[in-house]
């Protein structure tokens, strides 16, 4: 016979208590009957349902039935009852028997192995960039990502509304409009401006490589990306010179791709360096004949040379911005490079297409481990 409430006569709390451990019984064994989820549903509904679950009975026939002066024990009594019944009510599930009957712990199946990552090829390529560097005696510096207009480009000799600054297509944080045009935010569009942010808390002589992301508005495709990475070079102390700026990455470059590359410069501008040059190296796939076999070499354009880094001697008018912390321009000299990284990962992996390295497929990475 399935539970159902009895009326009481007898408010006495010996009564009251055995009444409720019938009931409590009764739930017990009820909760130990579901084994679907239909079975749940009507063994919640019939003893929690609002308007007629046992319950609701229980209120009206053991309390609100109550005579006065019972109230007050019946009202402790079918307290604890239900939160006992509660209890049993959310405990019971739908797996049939209570879970240790079905479930056991198989302490000698191995545990769950997680794969150990692979170094990013980019990430990779930045560290051995780095690493020659570091062997010169350069040091490591880090600047924002989100950087002002000043040190993006004022500082770096691009004045305000220069067509300079039109070379380099910025993303903006929006809502700007009312902030002082130096102190407006972007995205920085290349890692020079950290040459700036180490000028003015380093005094000379300096020796650093910058790596990090930069970002500039080109819509994305095989050879672009709107997030790449760099890395900045900078050095400055007296008397630095053209031929150290050539004398130095040349000894990078054999030192990154091989001591058979040759190096060779092209004037070029930049605001902050002058003189200024792109730097070659001979291409280091057909190792410089354009050909490989009778086929075109392709990463080279067939012209036996790829274009790695701009570089020049510091402008003076840049020193002039750091020149209290005693970057006098008649006293001191310097040299600056920035090499993109994600391009000289490409031709060193033999990737052809920059997007494979920002999507995150595991089947892509794989191939590094
Ligand atoms: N910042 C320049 C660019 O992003 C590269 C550069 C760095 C050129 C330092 C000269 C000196 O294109």
């Amino acid at each position: 016979m399935p539970y159902t409430v009895p009326k009481l006569t007898d408010y006495s709390a010996p009564a009251l208590e055995k009444a409720a451990n019938e009931c409590i019984s009764a739930c017990t064994a009820e909760s130990a009957q579901v084994r679907t989820d239909a079975d749940l549903k009507s063994f919640r509904d019939r003893w929690m349902a609002r308007k007629q679950g046992i319950l609701t009975q229980i209120n009206d026939r053991w309390l609100k039935d109550a005579p006065k002066e019972a109230k007050r024990e019946a009202g402790i009594q079918v307290n604890a009852l239900k939160a006992r019944i509660t209890e049993l009510v959310e405990a019971a599930h739908a797996s049939g028997a209570p879970a240790l009957d079905n479930e056991c712990l198989d302490i000698s199946l191995p545990g769950v192995r997680r794969p150990i990552g692979a170094e990013h090829p980019v990430v990779k390529t930045s560290n051995e960039i780095v690493s020659v560097f570091g062997k010169l005696g350069y040091s490591v510096a880090e600047g924002p990502v989100v950087e002002t207009d000043y040190y993006n480009f004022e500082a770096l000799n691009f004045p305000p509304d220069h067509p300079a600054r039109d070379t380099q297509d910025t993303l903006f944080i929006a809502g700007q409009q009312s902030t002082p045009a130096r102190d407006r935010l972007l995205l920085r569009t290349h890692t020079s401006p950290v040459q700036i942010r180490t000028m003015e808390k380093m005094r000379p002589p300096v020796r650093i490589v910058i790596p990090g992301k930069v970002h500039r508005n080109d819509p994305p495709d095989a050879s672009h990306s709107p997030m790449f990475h760099q890395i900045e070079g900078l050095a400055v102390d007296t008397s630095i010179t053209f031929g150290d700026l050539k004398g130095t990455l040349d000894h990078a470059m054999k030192a990154l791709f091989g001591s058979s590359v040759r190096t060779h410069f092209r004037p070029s501008f930049f605001p902050f360096t002058e003189p200024s040059a792109e730097l070659y190296v001979t291409c280091f796939i057909c190792g410089g004949k354009g050909k490989r076999g009778y086929d075109p070499c392709r990463p080279c354009k067939q012209s036996g040379w790829i274009e790695v880094l701009g570089c020049g001697m510091v402008d003076p008018n840049v020193f002039e911005f750091v020149k209290d912390n005693g970057y006098d321009p008649k006293k001191v000299s310097g040299f600056a490079f920035g090499m993109g990284v994600d391009r000289l990962a490409l031709l060193k992996y033999g990737v052809d297409d920059i997007q494979l390295f920002f999507q995150g497929d595991v089947r892509f990475f794989e191939q590094f481990g």
